[in-house]
């Protein structure tokens, strides 16, 4: 596996392989991977001669300098997690200035509203300074194919939008939710959570799976309701939920069989902002 340090060799090697016809597929990360980050790379590895990750803490779509300053930073982990996998053939991992060259500022973008739901509404900034690096990274990287987890679904329904809207040729890929066994979504901010709060949030994914039961038989206020009281008596702090249209990411209080939907989930314990979603079936 290759590793890129700086702009000016990265773009080089991208130049030799474009020049050969490789296919290039990319799945771009901040870092303090996991086994959910690696299952993008099985992903890709599926259809692209050349593989590439890149590892960028971005600190425009942190919208809490704190957060920001307590995002788990492993990089030489992260290099040693990638070259066991066995599926990557370089990792990029830019300096500030290679991603910013001029002043460190977030783009405006207009992604036809969805940007303003759900977590856009919760981390204002947040949305814009994820499309400024992607746009960037897509510009250095040139991949044919990106692949993002369905674990941020805004977010990847955002770069579906802003390949749109920039009119770029990538195919971007969603990527199922890889979980701890006890359903835990795999994140990298879990390494802040102690054995007991692990344990402890496995019920996130416990409740959403009991939520697709009951929109059989429940209308959505009851649900939320219900999904309300299950937090209210534990240590988690639930800051919102909501089932939404997958296509609009609008909270909706009814469901028509002729659209698809998902219930979205944030817990926060002691200080760790856990995020989760379903596809109600
Ligand atoms: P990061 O949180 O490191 O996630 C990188 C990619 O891994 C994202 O596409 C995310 O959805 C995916 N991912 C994380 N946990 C996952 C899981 N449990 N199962 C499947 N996929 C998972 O998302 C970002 O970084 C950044 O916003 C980024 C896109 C890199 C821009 O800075």
């Amino acid at each position: 596996m290759e590793i890129f340090y700086d702009k000016k060799t990265f773009s080089e090697y991208i130049k030799t392989q474009k020049e050969k016809n490789k296919t290039i597929g990319f799945a771009p990360t901040m870092g303090a991977l996991h086994a959910g980050h690696i299952s993008l790379y099985k992903e890709a590895r599926q259809k692209n001669d050349i593989v590439i990750s890149s590892i960028f803490v971005n600190p425009t779509q942190f919208n809490n300098p704190e957060d920001l300053e307590k995002y788990p930073r492993t990089i030489d982990v992260d290099i040693k997690k990638l070259e066991n996998s066995n599926l990557v053939n370089a990792v990029y991992i830019p300096r500030v200035e290679d991603i910013y060259p001029n002043r460190m500022e977030r783009k405006h973008y207009n992604f036809g509203g969805i940007e303003n739901e759900m977590e856009g509404a919760a981390r204002p900034g947040h949305f814009d300074g994820v499309g400024t690096v992607v746009e960037e990274l897509f510009v250095q990287v040139q991949p044919d194919n990106a692949y993002f987890g369905e674990k941020d679904f805004q977010q990847l329904k955002i770069i579906e939008k802003l390949v749109e809207v920039l009119n770029l040729k990538i195919n971007i890929h969603g990527v199922k939710i890889h979980r701890e066994e006890n359903g835990l979504a795999m994140s990298s901010r879990n390494m802040r959570l102690s054995e007991i709060e692990k344990e402890t949030s496995s019920l996130i994914y416990k409740t959403l799976k009991q939520v697709n039961d009951w929109t059989k038989t429940l209308n959505i206020s009851d649900i939320k309701e219900k999904v309300e009281n299950i937090f209210n008596q534990g240590e988690m702090d639930l800051e919102y939920f909501m089932i939404a249209d997958e296509e609009t990411l609008k909270e909706v209080n009814s469901i028509s069989n002729d659209k698809n939907y998902r219930a979205f989930i944030v817990v926060n314990i002691g200080n760790v902002r856990l995020i989760d979603n379903l596809h109600l079936d």
